[in-house]
């Protein structure tokens, strides 16, 4: 059993930039050495997943098939839910079909109750408008093998630009919670209307990144895009609480006239009217790379929990 990560990946509150910094290098040698693939460990991830999902649920079980081990997908629609039984029964029963399991559910912390008492490695796929702190990495990983040298070096600023629905986006909550550990990196909110952080967000960031409090926050007429290394788009939670608001930010070739030349432009994708397809061949554009860092994240992530490094 993994003590680094006392057997579970919840949040990434308390990681610490030590293990950040573990999962990062041993990420890069998924990706960079195929034969690290077909590790022949012997598992069962279980896959549950309360809520749709394309990419972690996916990404999770070709992380899984990349170490040799098998899934079992769990299906809400077909289930006994359907017959009445509680959403906390049926994750007590899955927990018998396997020997880790990725928990996504829509109710903010039902992750974390429920992983209390339960002995078996448990991954946060995503709780709610909580947190999500599997992509929160590959975020992280994206950017590390982007802007190699700060690092390494530690040199430079980094200048990231996170935009759309601040308060109920669990990714950037997530992501803010590791990027603490660079203090390096300066960070700017451009939440859409009504989507604001709650002050203590901004009051941590100020503190973390020795950033002043009245120079976090924009909006789309004040904010210099030029100035960006990283634009971290999110689509508007529509299905959380309520799509009446339209984004009032939407990235295409006109503003990406404004963007550095080597910035990058990330997204954890679903992606709605945020970023306009026309921008999609640029090649600053790298939410579909995200997706692929996910995989080599992902079976980082299972390999640490189960215990084999
Ligand atoms: C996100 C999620 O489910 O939180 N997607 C993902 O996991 N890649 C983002 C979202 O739903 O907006």
């Amino acid at each position: 059993m993994n003590r680094m990560l006392n057997n579970k990946l919840l949040s990434c509150k308390n990681l610490s930039k030590n293990q950040i910094m573990k999962i990062l290098r041993r990420t890069e040698e998924f990706e960079k050495k195929p034969s690290f693939n077909n590790q022949g460990y012997n598992f069962t991830l279980i896959n549950a997943f309360f809520e749709p999902s394309t990419r972690t649920m996916l990404s999770f079980q070709q992380a899984c098939y990349r170490l040799g081990g098998r899934v079992i997908n769990f299906n809400k629609e077909f289930s006994s839910i359907n017959k009445g039984e509680s959403h906390y029964d049926t994750v007590k029963s899955l927990v018998n079909y396997g020997d880790i399991m990725v928990l996504r559910h829509p109710e903010r912390g039902f992750v974390e109750k429920f992983s209390e008492k339960e002995k078996m490695p448990i991954i946060n796929g995503g709780d709610g408008d909580g947190e999500h702190p599997t992509q929160a990495l590959l975020d992280l990983y994206t950017i590390y093998k982007n802007f190699k040298s700060f690092f390494t070096e530690n040199a430079h600023i980094l200048n990231i630009l996170i935009v759309g629905d601040i308060r109920h986006s669990r990714t950037i909550h997530s992501l803010i919670d590791v990027l603490k550990h660079y203090p390096r990196i300066k960070i700017n909110l451009l939440p859409y209307e009504n989507r604001e952080p709650q002050y203590e967000m901004i009051e941590n960031i100020a503190r973390e990144h020795n950033q002043f409090v009245e120079d976090i926050v924009y909006d789309k007429n004040n904010c210099d895009y030029s100035k960006y290394d990283v634009i971290y788009m999110t689509r508007l939670q529509k299905e959380r609480h309520g799509g009446t608001q339209n984004v009032n930010f939407i990235l295409n070739k006109q503003e990406m006239e404004k963007v550095k030349k080597d910035a990058i432009i990330m997204h954890p994708l679903p992606r709605n009217e945020e970023i306009a397809t026309e921008i999609d061949d640029d090649e600053r554009c790298v939410y579909f790379d995200q997706m692929k860092n996910g995989v080599f994240v992902r079976m980082t992530i299972l390999e640490m929990l189960l215990g084999y490094t």
